[in-house]
């Protein structure tokens, strides 16, 4: 029988540590991250984590996410989250458990890029627009909006939100490419604008930023003969001419990182790039 009871105390303290969420460290900021299962969302949780933050890591699917899964056991102020941010039964489950707690940069991060020939002008996929509207411009929002009373409960009180160079009117150069994702990122800036005039008497900086052309593929660490990423392609020719530079994750996110350190509102609404220079809309 007291067999029995051990069993059911563990088991029992097992789901309450499962039920709450990890509490912050003292006097740590705490980031939220969506898409932080790869890429640039992977190396914010990874330098945040090494900076002491109490880091809560969202991903799609955490079952997956072998690399999150293995920074949060290296760094127990790591807790990976489900977070689909184009459901709002997801974000609402995500910002019930957060309720009351502080956060000091919301960074969304996570979107969707796709193949480039479905955004080519001749076989346009007209599915993936609204595909990358749900998720690169409604998706940030709807998190955005769920964890505002968070953000404004923070010392911080930053929204962090990923934008792209390729959202830019003004910068729009052959080839043109990328038809709904250049679209849906230009929405994302004019939704963080607008919320950024909307936030101000809150306190709270929405920085809309650029990372740089970014490595996430692993072209910059391909042996010869492999093939070259196909989100990649279209910009290969002038990545191998030196007229775009790409950069590492970790130089983007430590660019954004030392951003991120001085927002200020005064920046608030700024579309931005990684080192913190003004981009043309
Ligand atoms: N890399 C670049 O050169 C570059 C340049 C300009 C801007 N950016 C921007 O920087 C950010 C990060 O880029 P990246 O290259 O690291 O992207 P990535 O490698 O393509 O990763 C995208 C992330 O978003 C997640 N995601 C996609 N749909 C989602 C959804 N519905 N809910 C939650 N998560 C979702 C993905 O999760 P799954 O693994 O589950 O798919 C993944 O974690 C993006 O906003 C991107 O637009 C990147």
């Amino acid at each position: 029988m007291s067999r029995l009871l051990h069993a059911l105390r563990i088991l029992t303290l097992a789901l309450v540590g499962l039920a709450s969420p990890a509490l912050p460290a003292a006097d740590q900021p705490t980031a939220l991250i969506t898409g932080a299962n790869r890429g640039i969302g992977l190396e914010f949780a990874t330098q945040l984590a090494a900076r002491g933050w109490t880091v809560i890591a969202t991903t799609r699917n955490p079952a997956e996410a072998t690399a999150l899964n293995a920074l949060a056991k290296a760094r127990p102020n790591v807790t990976v989250e489900p977070l689909d941010i184009t459901s709002d039964a997801s974000v609402s489950a995500l910002a019930v458990r957060y309720r009351g707690r502080p956060i000091d940069a919301l960074i969304n991060n996570a979107a969707l890029l796709e193949r480039p020939r479905a955004q080519l002008l001749g076989t346009l996929d007209f599915a993936l627009f609204e595909k990358s509207f749900a998720v690169n411009a409604t998706g940030p929002m709807r998190v955005t909006q769920a964890f505002l009373d968070n953000v404004a409960a923070s010392r911080r009180k930053t929204v962090f939100t990923l934008s792209s160079a390729a959202a830019s009117i003004q910068m729009v150069t052959p080839p043109a490419v990328y038809y709904p994702y250049r679209a849906s990122k230009a929405a994302l800036n004019m939704l963080m604008h607008n919320l950024a005039v909307d936030l101000k008497p809150r306190g709270i900086t929405v920085l809309i930023v650029n990372p740089g052309l970014v490595d996430t593929r692993g072209v910059l660490t391909r042996k010869p003969g492999d093939p070259i990423p196909e989100e990649f392609a279209p910009v290969m020719p002038a990545i191998e001419s030196g007229q775009l530079k790409l950069m590492t994750t970790t130089d983007s996110v430590t660019g954004m990182l030392a951003l991120l350190d001085r927002a200020t509102p005064e920046l608030s609404g700024q579309f931005l790039n990684f080192d913190g220079t003004p981009l043309p809309w």
